[in-house]
């Protein structure tokens, strides 16, 4: 497992890019959009293990309509990192065949990853697949993927918090934080 963080490892409250009452602004927002959207639908919310579940748990709170909540978990191949293929190591318990299905995830980057899930999750007979995505850095984005609900657009630069973390740590602050010494690989 990863090491504890040393005394002189810098601070994500230096580097705020998002603050908490900005997110939670931004999420009941999405929220009524998607309550407004899925009225009538058989809406399953599903998010990838870990990162994904505290917007997910913000999110779903702010959708007024019955919903269904599932979790995936995935590990990636290290050695094809460039096809985004994922070995799924939690496979979600809900049978997909003619629900809503919004895929909930805390940032896209490449897109490599979801766009590899979108196709399983596709596959699986739905009347319909979108995403919700908190955070999008589009300017490295590889492949182009649709993306319904967007809360921020954000620079080229590695952030940590509201679930996003750095080896495992700093999932827990409630605003994002830029590391300025965070490489991203
Ligand atoms: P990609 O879109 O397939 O390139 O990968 C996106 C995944 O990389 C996300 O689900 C995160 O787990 C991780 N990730 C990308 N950028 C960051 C970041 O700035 N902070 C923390 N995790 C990140
Ligand atoms: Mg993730």
């Amino acid at each position: 497992m990863s090491a504890p963080l040393p005394p002189d490892a810098p601070h994500p409250a230096d580097g705020v890019l998002h603050t908490e009452a900005e997110i939670q602004a931004r999420v009941a927002e999405l929220g009524r959009r998607i309550t407004t959207d899925y009225a009538g639908r058989d809406l399953v919310l599903v998010t990838v293990l870990r990162g994904g579940v505290f917007f997910l748990a913000d999110l779903c709170r702010h959708i007024d309509l019955p919903l269904r909540l599932d979790f995936m978990a995935i590990s990636s191949y290290t050695n094809e990192a460039h096809t985004g293929a994922v070995r799924i190591t939690k496979d979600l318990d809900e049978d997909l065949e003619g629900k809503s299905v919004l895929v909930v995830e805390d940032i896209i980057d490449t897109g490599m990853t979801l766009n590899y899930l979108l196709g399983i999750l596709r596959s699986r007979g739905p009347a319909s697949v979108e995403v919700a995505v908190l955070l999008d850095r589009d300017v490295r984005r590889i492949v182009d993927l649709p993306i319904a609900y967007r809360g921020f657009h954000m620079p080229d630069r590695f952030v940590v918090g509201y679930g996003l973390d750095l080896h495992g740590l700093h999932r827990n602050l409630r605003y994002i934080a830029t590391l300025p010494d965070a490489v991203m690989d």
